[in-house]
This record gives structure tokens, C-alpha cells and sequence, in this order.
């Protein structure tokens, strides 16, 4: 197959780019387009990190075809600027000390930020199992879900040791 041009809108701007028939989305966004704040993990589909949300919805950017987002939506961390609701979500994650490492932040917040937007009474359970495809190896998930919780309206709760 021979490279194909596209055309999709990348966090409210429309794109256009030459990919291969092969590349994946998250090579054609962080290679091809410069969105390096979409991090590459596995790149298998286990981690989550590559993840952005595809006309709104989580994604696993490695196991997507660049072709595949012909035509849609694509939002990354750096979209939510544009949102009211992102940028407070990412300050909760700031105040409640949640954003942890650049590889599996950006992922988690995408993910957050789809699940509150989904659920405004979602419990700690559901959070947790909403954030079940972002893996987090070095520390832990409690000041996440307390940010996700804060963000909802809720105190925290600091009374868990671990997820
Ligand atoms: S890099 Fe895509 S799920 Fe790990
Ligand atoms: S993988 Fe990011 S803090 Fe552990």
C-alpha cells in the first residue's frame, strides 16, 4: 500500500499529514506531527500511556492505524488546556500532589477526564476500575483518585494505603 494523506483535527486544530500505511497513531502524532506529550510505554496496548482521546473516548494510540483517524478527532493532554473543565481537573492533580511521572500522567489525566465527564457521580470504585488500563509501576493510585474525587466535589480520603 502506498502512503496516504489524512486530514483530522488534533486538539481543535485541523491537520494534514502524510502517513504510512503501517504507522501507528501515536507514531503519527509524536514522529510525524511533534505531539510529544503523547508518551509511548509498550506499545502493545498494556500500559496505557499513549492513550488520547479519539472523538472523545479513550484510546490506545499504539494500536491504532494513523489512517484509522482519517476524518476524527484526536485530543491530547495538551488539549485540555483549552477546556475549563481540563484545566481544573489538572489542578486538582496538582494540588493533591497526582501528577506522578511524565510517562503515565498524561494518560491518566485523558482517562480522568473522560471519566468525569461520563459520570459526575462516579464512586472510587468506578474510578478505579475506569483507570484499570493506565498502569502506574512506581508508586501508587490513591492521590489520583483523590484529585478525580476532589475534582468531583468530594473530600479526600487519605485513609487507603494502596489501590
Ligand atoms: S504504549 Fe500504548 S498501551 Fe502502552
Ligand atoms: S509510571 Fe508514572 S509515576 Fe509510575
Amino acid at each position: 500500500m502506498a502512503d496516504q494523506r489524512i486530514s483530522l483535527t488534533i486538539n481543535q486544530r485541523d491537520v494534514s499529514v502524510v502517513v504510512e500505511p503501517n504507522e501507528t497513531l501515536l507514531q503519527v502524532l509524536r514522529d510525524g506531527l511533534g505531539h510529544m506529550d503523547v508518551k509511548y510505554g509498550c506499545g502493545e496496548g498494556v500500559c496505557g500511556t499513549c492513550t488520547v482521546l479519539f472523538d472523545g473516548e479513550p484510546v490506545n494510540s499504539c494500536l491504532m492505524l494513523g489512517v484509522q483517524a482519517s476524518g476524527h478527532t484526536v485530543t491530547t493532554v495538551r488539549g485540555l488546556i483549552d477546556d475549563p473543565e481540563g484545566r481544573a481537573l489538572q489542578a486538582r492533580f496538582l494540588e493533591e500532589g497526582a501528577a506522578q511521572c511524565g510517562y503515565c500522567t498524561p494518560g491518566i489525566v485523558l482517562t480522568a477526564y473522560h471519566l468525569v465527564r461520563e459520570n459526575r457521580r462516579a464512586t472510587r470504585e468506578d474510578l478505579r476500575a475506569g483507570l484499570a488500563g493506565n498502569l502506574c509501576r512506581c508508586t501508587g493510585y490513591v492521590n489520583i483518585l483523590d484529585a478525580i474525587e476532589s475534582h468531583l466535589g468530594r473530600s479526600r480520603s487519605h485513609t487507603e494505603a494502596s489501590v
